[in-house]
């Protein structure tokens, strides 16, 4: 086993009184995507710029690729790429030349050209930063803070107020980071995101880590089991598949069942068996998976974001 690239131990962050972070400890290894999920205000950011040597923390201990925050802050800063939450570039500059330009700020670039080529950017290569579409603003954002060639990628929140089209593309962004054996460092409110892009996640509330495993653990540990759902069901299958399956409740017209984790094909067998006999009618049966959402309404008895209300 190599060393975890980075190691957080007892971290705290107060803002005068009021504790931002709260005594949290975690680890990320070498080529791993790690989330932290978290609501507005949890404490991704400021967690994440004391990593990124931007803030100071108030206790604990941090080092990243082996070295002291405290002490190495320069060296430190050499070896990661930071995307800041709402990053911007500027926008009378190409996006060539915003590249070249973050790229003076290092002692060591990548082929610039072959970084645009990479995210998809040759054609846009040559256009103003304030023309471009949101996505593409982001993926240049992602190629900006590849420019030093990091060991580390930091993306705070990369696809927050994009449309569904330009987040995929984003996200095979970072899937390309992760191919070309980066370690990524996302924080994100998508439960969605962190399902599909993350090799664990830390579920953060409050400053305070509430969970932590691969988004399949999470969900298996936490998600509360998965849902049986018999739709738009005659009064007698209702009535009859209440009182054979246990755990079952009438909502509107569907049956809603939890599944036992364990056992959960035993309800279904019943159900489908019953829905087989005399003259029932339902429309739809179907299993629902309970999703990194349930995690989090389950951890913290609060939704993770607005949309999920
Ligand atoms: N410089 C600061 N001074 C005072 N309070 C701050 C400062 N920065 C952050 N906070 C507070 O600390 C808490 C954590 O903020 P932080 O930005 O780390 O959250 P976040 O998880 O990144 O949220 P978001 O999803 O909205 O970006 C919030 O309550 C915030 O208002
Ligand atoms: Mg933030």
């Amino acid at each position: 086993m190599t060393e975890p690239v980075i190691k957080v131990d007892a971290l705290v962050k107060k803002y005068g009184n009021f504790m931002a972070v709260d005594g949290i400890s975690f680890t990320v290894d070498q080529g791993e995507v790690f989330a932290f999920l978290g609501p507005n205000g949890a404490g991704k950011t400021t967690t994440v710029e004391i990593l990124e040597t931007l803030r100071t923390p108030t206790s604990g201990s941090v080092s990243v690729l082996g070295m002291d925050i405290r002490r190495q802050e320069q060296k430190i800063k050499q070896k990661v790429g930071v995307m800041p939450q709402s990053f911007n570039a500027f926008d009378w500059l190409t996006v060539r030349e915003n590249i070249e330009y973050f790229g003076s700020m290092y002692s060591k670039t990548v082929d610039i050209d072959h970084l645009i080529e990479t995210f998809g950017l040759k054609d846009k290569r040559r256009e103003l930063f304030k023309n471009l579409s949101g996505g593409l603003k982001q993926r240049v954002g992602i190629a900006l803070a590849l420019v030093n060639d990091p060991d580390i990628v930091f993306l705070d929140e990369p696809t927050t107020g994009l449309d569904p089209r330009a987040r995929r593309d984003v996200w095979e962004a970072v899937r390309e980071l992760k191919n070309r054996g980066k370690t990524v460092f996302l924080t994100t409110h998508y439960m969605d995101e962190a399902y599909y892009l993350a090799d664990r996640i830390d579920v953060i509330f409050k400053g305070k880590i509430v969970a932590e495993g691969t988004p399949e653990d999470l969900i298996n540990k936490y998600g509360g089991g998965n849902t049986l759902i018999i739709r738009d069901c005659c009064e007698k299958a209702r009535e009859q598949l209440v009182r054979a399956i246990p755990g079952s409740r009438i909502s509107g017209s569907d049956i809603l069942t939890k599944l036992p984790p364990e056992d959960g094909m035993a309800s279904i067998a019943k159900a489908v068996s019953i829905l087989n006999n005399g003259d029932l009618s339902c429309k739809e049966i179907y299993v629902k998976k309970s999703t990194l959402e349930d995690v989090f309404l389950n951890l913290t008895g609060e939704k993770l974001t607005e949309e999920a209300s």
